[in-house]
């Protein structure tokens, strides 16, 4: 690859401080991005890698109130315990900061006065739901009512997960506060916007010059929003935690987290450099064009890194924008979501009490979602630690310095002359940090991870097929050969596999008892063979023990939800949605509610949630679409006699007409149902 870039700059997301870290937090941003630089130190490329927490926000807030405790207790609370589950996971962020610093409140609203000089930060006036018992205007997280586009009820306040409509919080029907359970009223509020319009052209001109580098999903998101074209986006909030509005005579308003989050990757590299006692170094990885910038993040993600922050860096000026931003999917686990309130959630610190990190961070990344969504499941990750890391690396490790122990006194023999076994061998290990590296360069650490198992698979199968416990007797010389070109994989191993599994790339160089640190030989160096004829080699040590099928069925047993446990499942603890103002009889009595039987179904096309249902209502028919593909397919529902809304005004969903509404419960998964009745009822039949 070419290098116009001296330096490389490396962000991942900044989790949020409002709970642990778990393996899909991991899978989505950190673990790449850990591979990423780790073999990019190995080059002994300038690299610096940032982090930290992301400490403002809403949740935070309701959490701090929910447990009657500040804010800021919250968010040291998980800030330490995040920043201690990443080292025991061995992230290597060279600094791993936070939000709340006063460094950081600083560059925010340095960044902030600056744009609003340059007038691409405007204030308006708007009118915003206000919750008069709680005493705060809502953001839309916390607003939910009736969908404006299809009628579909707990419509979230700025989209409705059933039609998928985005619209403006106060075209919301009947809302509701979720914070109180009451009906918000409209106040008018003023607030900072940024003018993203005005970059339109740039970000365009920027967007285009990355289109054969960066990944499909996260071209396809930027191109859409640049498509419908850019508006201007608040940036300032109602509320108290976080960075206040810098203007004189502002109280009670705050930077929206996304305008100032993603401005703590800034500030995090200046408290590192300050840390460094070299203040200003800051600048070289922002402010210099030979820095290559690389953000790391999840899918949900993708706009405010391609859009919303390379606008507020270009407005500023002078900054170096992201060169490439290689967003994951999602990771899922057995199946289902993660999910805290269903105890469907692996934390990196629970896991890491049972298992190695390394085991952990090898079986992740040979199933990181980087083109898909993917799924953790135990057994798929003892299979993983049994059947490759012991029985393929771990195994040829071990039997090669036992051997080595054994036959040669712990020094490594000569090599005598090749046959083409070892020649192959030899070339094949020759081209292996080209191989590997070339994968990791192009952000595919699943392909570059299998790439350095295949090695360790033809390391194996050589040893096999080489019969050094025969030739020992029979051709001394050969089987020296045999050893000295083992040993020297291993070593090679060592350093290939170093990115991925690096507590135990330690172990196996101390196995070697190799002076130089692994960190100084170099990735290049893992294609050679260096190990010098006579050294003395270390203690062998099992590298990796293999996991119990008890060990793995009790990590099954802790998960709520969705697997083979589903009986114990733990009660769900999520907050009932608030009961809705009274009615009066006559108010009911105007909703007809009719059986009626589901006679065919098919899906709605280019559309991942409807279906579209002929329901058989007596004689008539009706065409019906629902929100369930997600849930039912076809087949399942097709004959069910189900509940309709028949005097419902129709709709349009993604250009279909629908006439009418089934009635289900509102969630996903164990919690979603679809009301039906026996069959022996005859459609059209009237409940009261
Ligand atoms: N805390 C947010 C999230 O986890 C944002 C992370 S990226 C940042 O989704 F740059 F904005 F911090
Ligand atoms: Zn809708």
């Amino acid at each position: 690859m070419e290098h116009k870039f001296t330096r490389l700059l490396v962000t991942s997301a900044l989790p949020y401080a409002n709970g642990p870290i778990h393996l899909g937090h991991l899978a989505g941003a950190y673990l790449p991005a850990d591979i990423f630089v780790r073999y990019q130190r190995l080059h002994k490329r300038d690299v610096l890698f940032i982090s930290g927490s992301d400490e403002h926000g809403v949740p935070i807030t309701i959490t701090a109130e929910k447990e009657k405790i500040t804010p800021q207790a919250v968010v040291d609370r998980f800030h330490e315990m995040n920043k201690e589950a990443f080292r025991k996971f061995g992230i290597s962020f060279d600094i791993y900061s936070r939000t709340s610093n006063p460094i950081h409140h600083e560059t925010a609203k340095e960044f902030f006065l600056d744009l609003l000089e340059k007038k691409f930060l405007i204030d308006k006036e708007e009118e915003q739901f206000y919750d008069e018992q709680a005493g705060m205007f809502l953001p839309d997280r916390y607003v939910e009512g009736v969908c404006p586009n299809c009628g579909s009820e707990h419509a979230r306040g700025d989209q409705c997960d059933s039609c998928g409509a985005y619209y403006n919080q106060l075209q919301l029907k009947k809302p509701v506060s979720l914070v109180s359970g009451k009906t918000p009223v409209v106040r008018t509020t003023k607030h900072w916007y940024l003018r993203l319009g005005a970059f339109q052209q740039r970000l365009e001109a920027y967007i285009e010059t990355k289109s054969s580098d960066w990944k499909e999903n996260v071209l396809q998101q930027t191109r859409s929003w640049l498509k419908e074209g850019l508006q201007d986006r608040a940036v300032t909030r109602d509320l108290t935690w976080g960075v206040p509005v810098p203007i004189p005579g502002v109280e009670g308003k705050v930077l929206y987290v996304w305008f100032e989050a993603v401005l703590g990757y800034i500030s995090a590299t200046k408290e590192w450099a300050a840390a460094q006692h070299t203040p200003e170094r800051w600048k070289e990885y922002w402010q210099d064009d030979a820095t290559r910038y690389v953000a790391f993040i999840g899918k949900d993600n993708i706009v405010f890194h391609t859009i919303v922050f390379p606008a507020i860096l270009m407005g500023k000026g002078g900054y170096v924008l992201p060169d490439n931003v290689p967003a994951n999917e999602f990771l899922n686990l057995e199946g289902g979501k993660f999910s805290k309130s269903r105890h469907h959630a692996i934390d990196v610190k629970d896991i890491l009490e049972q298992f190695p990190a390394d085991m952990v961070r090898y079986a992740l990344a040979t199933n990181l979602p980087e083109t898909k969504d993917s799924d953790f499941y135990w057994k798929d990750f003892q299979a993983k630690v049994n059947n490759e890391l012991a029985d393929i690396l771990g195994n040829f490790i071990n039997r090669t310095l036992a051997f080595a122990g054994k036959n040669f006194g712990s020094a490594l023999p000569a090599r005598g002359a090749l046959n083409q076994r070892d020649a192959e061998l030899i070339a094949y290990i020759a081209g292996a940090p080209d191989r590997v590296g070339t994968l990791i360069e192009r952000f595919k650490f699943r392909d570059a991870v299998a790439e350095m198992m295949n090695l360790a698979r033809a390391a194996n199968k050589y040893f096999n097929d080489s019969e050094p416990w025969k030739t020992i007797k029979r051709d001394p010389d050969a089987c020296a050969t045999t050893i000295n070109i083992c040993l020297q994989t291993v070593r090679s191993l060592a350093i290939l596999f170093a990115p991925v599994i690096p507590f135990a790339s330690e172990t196996m160089w101390s196995m070697l008892n190799l002076s130089v640190p692994l960190h100084t030989e170099g990735w290049a160096s893992s294609g050679e063979l260096r190990i010098p004829d006579g050294h003395m080699l270390g203690t062998p040590s099992i590298l990796f023990a293999k996991i119990e099928d008890g060990t793995i069925a009790a990590e099954l047993e802790k998960l709520g939800g969705v697997v083979e446990t589903a009986a114990v499942q733990e009660p769900e603890k999520k907050t009932m949605m608030p009961i809705k103002p009274v009615i009066t009889y006559d108010d009911f009595a105007k909703i007809d509610l009719r059986v009626g039987k589901i006679t065919a179904c098919v899906p709605v096309p280019k559309s991942k949630k409807l279906l579209r249902l002929t329901i058989e209502l007596g004689e008539e028919q009706r065409q019906v679409v629902a929100g369930i593909a997600e849930q039912r397919t076809p087949e399942a529902i097709i004959g069910a006699s189900v509940i309709i809304v028949a005097n419902l005004a129709p709709a349009t969903l993604m250009g279909v007409e629908s006439q009418g509404m089934i009635l289900a419960t509102h969630g996903s998964g164990k919690e979603f149902a679809l009301l039906t009745v026996t069959n022996d009822v005859p459609s059209g039949s009237a409940i009261k």
